[in-house]
């Protein structure tokens, strides 16, 4: 397999895995929209991406789904690992807190400056080491998550919830919505688009 089509392969798997488990309108109807996009255009990889990863990463050989459909989409991202270029957030401007830098990577397959580039739709993944918090955030797109692992999100005034293996939810645009994971490392997926 070429790398268009690992591509092609984690977001047709990351496709399925949304149409089969979200439940809630505004998340249904936002996917939908997102893979549409996604289906109309050649996804082409930037040729100029530098692979880079960082230790925290090893925490996804420890990530486990049932087999199905999540770990199709496991599997379509771990064939696509080491050509992405994981990120951190600017842990300084999100007011982290002491040790998140090395705890935490996301990697972004689809979206402005990921390896597939995309001006409106953005798909990737966060992966946080055992005993982590992520900071507080929000952004203009609106966004719905598929939860790959056990971990406590909170969103809008929600209180800390467990989507568990395979659970989504919906954010609204600027709606602030964070994550922190338990004993074992925390892995999601997101689908965004503006
Ligand atoms: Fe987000």
């Amino acid at each position: 397999m070429n790398l268009s089509q690992k591509v092609r392969a984690f977001v047709g798997a990351a496709e399925a895995s949304y149409a089969a488990r979200v439940t809630d309108p505004e998340g249904m109807r936002s996917t939908r929209e997102i893979f549409a996009r996604l289906g109309q255009g050649a996804l082409i990889p930037d040729e100029n991406v530098q692979p880079e990863r960082f230790a925290v990463c090893d925490w996804l050989g420890k990530v486990t789904v049932p087999a199905g459909d999540l770990d199709d989409v496991l599997r379509a991202f771990r064939a696509l690992e080491t050509h992405l270029r994981w990120y951190r957030r600017d842990c300084a401007a999100s007011r982290a807190l002491p040790g998140f830098a090395d705890a935490h990577a996301n990697a972004m397959v689809v979206g402005r400056g990921g390896l597939v580039p995309h001006d409106r739709v953005t798909l990737g993944l966060s992966l946080i080491a055992p005993g982590t918090r992520y900071p507080d955030h929000d952004h203009p797109p609106e966004e719905t998550y598929l939860s790959l692992s056990d971990g406590e999100f909170f969103h809008g005034e929600s209180d800390w919830f467990t989507p568990g293996v395979g659970g989504t939810f919906h954010n609204t645009p600027g709606m602030l919505h964070a994550m922190r994971s338990g004993k074992g490392p925390l892995c999601a997926i997101w689908a965004l688009q503006s």
